[in-house]
């Protein structure tokens, strides 16, 4: 599962080309399965309040974080909400995205879902 927050559509766009299981992030959302956070940066290079209230309540599921960002902000904050939420909920960082992403990036997402929830599966 893929639990999502976009504000202007990248991360939508680019959770729909995934085809993998998902979820958008409401204020109320409680998970009840594995997933992986996904989510825009925000500020410089802050982590969205709706993500960070989600995940206060939702981290003992996270997995691991995929973040969209853009490079223009500079170096020092591009996709920075990535490591700020792997950092205070140790989790890795599967992905950060410039914007809506490329083919790879895709490509990369894909493998890590596989590689992390169906092993979970098969244990
Ligand atoms: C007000 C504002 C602040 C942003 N700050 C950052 C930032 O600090 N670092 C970064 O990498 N991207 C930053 N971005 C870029 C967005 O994270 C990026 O466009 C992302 O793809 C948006 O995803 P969404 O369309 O799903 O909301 C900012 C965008 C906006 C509008």
């Amino acid at each position: 599962m893929i639990a999502f927050a976009s504000r202007t559509g990248n991360v939508r766009s680019i959770i729909h080309r995934l085809g993998l299981p998902n979820v958008e992030i409401t204020e109320d959302l409680m998970m009840t399965e594995p997933f992986f956070v996904f989510t825009y940066t925000d500020g410089l290079g802050d982590v969205p309040l709706i993500v960070e209230k989600f995940l206060q309540n939702n981290h003992s599921f996270c997995k691991g974080v995929i973040a969209s960002g853009n490079s223009n902000f500079g170096h020092s904050v591009f996709c920075k909400s990535a490591d700020t939420i792997s950092r205070k909920y140790h989790v890795p960082i599967i992905r950060k995205i410039e914007l809506r992403g490329f083919p790879r990036d895709y490509a990369a997402i894909v493998d890590q879902y596989q590689n992390v929830f169906e092993r979970e599966v098969s244990l």
